[in-house]
């Protein structure tokens, strides 16, 4: 028989399975995936990882939530994926929108037995990751139900508390993600005792993202990549993984287009400088100048590194 808290009944009995936020298959991504990014990784070392290890070395508790911020398709999705195959533990994926029910009443049950579940695990000795990605739509509802909204956050306000909780050597964690940090509001900021930005790739980092996308990739001797990393400024880490594909995917095309795919056993030409130019001309960075404005500002307002 299901164990009653493995599943959520909804009024119009749709059924949200705890299961389907349990990441069963540990997502495929590891440190070295990831490039740069080193500060985040060092907040998720220092709060997660080693306290997971070594509770022992942290007689004054260790933080609980972090919250990640930053602009779309810089890795906060990566880096939760990433905790999740290096740790040992259960890991719990809800995005925000999946848990604002339409029926508000709900939506704080589904919150509840979230956090509910996650204890039970970290009860029985595993630790407990809680991430919920895109946070800020648990802000931004605007439901017929005026206060539902309310009660939701609150519902979360008090959970996290409970996890905050430093007389308890529980180790369940919470991982937010958000594009739109401004959307939330102070009580909430606050309980994220670690506020890390996850900013646009630098040179630097855009040189290893290369390196990364480059693996099964076949080049011209003309391709120079430090041109390409200074080419693509403003590029986040999605539009570098874009730009790659769709410049080999370029290189597929113009063999289709001459016929060569006939032959079962030719293979298309390795990729030129001339095709990533021509891919790049058609492609402005997906995230603007004021918007990394206002990302920095909000850093400065509530940075906790
Ligand atoms: N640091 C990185 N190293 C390697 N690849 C990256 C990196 N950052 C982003 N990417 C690529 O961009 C894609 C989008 O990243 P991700 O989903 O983590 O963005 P995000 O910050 O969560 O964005 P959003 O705010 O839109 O949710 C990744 O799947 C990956 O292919
Ligand atoms: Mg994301």
């Amino acid at each position: 028989m299901a164990h009653p808290m493995d599943s959520i009944e909804t009024r119009d009995s749709k059924t949200i399975k705890l299961d389907q936020w349990v990441l069963t298959e540990k997502p495929d991504i590891s440190w070295s995936d990831i490039a740069d990014l080193e500060r985040p990784k060092r907040a998720i070392e220092e709060s997660i990882i080693f306290p997971v290890r070594r509770p022992d070395l942290f007689p004054l508790g260790w933080p609980r939530g972090i919250l990640f911020f930053g602009p779309p398709g810089c890795g906060k999705t990566l880096l939760a994926a990433a905790i999740a195959s290096e740790i040992k533990g259960m890991f719990f994926c809800a995005d925000a929108a999946s848990l604002m029910s339409k029926w508000l009443g709900e939506s704080e049950r589904n919150v509840s037995q979230l956090f509910t579940k996650a204890r039970e695990v970290s009860e029985k000795g595993q630790p407990a990751i809680v991430f919920i990605d895109e946070i800020d739509s648990l802000m931004g509802v605007r439901g017929e139900e005026v206060g539902g909204e309310v009660r939701v956050r609150n519902q979360f306000l008090k959970e996290m508390d409970g996890i905050l909780d430093k007389n308890k050597k529980l180790h369940v964690y919470l991982i937010g993600a958000t594009n739109k940090p401004w959307v939330l509001d102070e009580p909430f900021i606050r309980r994220f005792q670690k506020r890390i930005y996850v900013p646009l790739p630098d040179v630097k980092a855009r040189m290893d993202m290369f390196q990364i996308y480059s693996q099964n990739l076949k080049f011209q001797n003309n391709v120079d990549f430090a041109e390409l990393a200074r080419r693509t400024e403003g590029y986040s880490g999605g539009d570098i993984r874009d730009l790659f594909q769709s410049t080999q995917i370029k290189v597929v095309r113009d063999f289709f287009q001459r016929g060569a795919a006939n032959d079962l056993n030719a293979i298309p030409d390795p990729i030129t400088m001339e095709d990533f130019e021509t891919i790049i001309v058609g492609r402005r960075p997906s995230v603007s100048q004021n918007i990394i404005k206002r990302y920095f500002d909000w850093d400065e307002s509530f940075k906790a590194s």
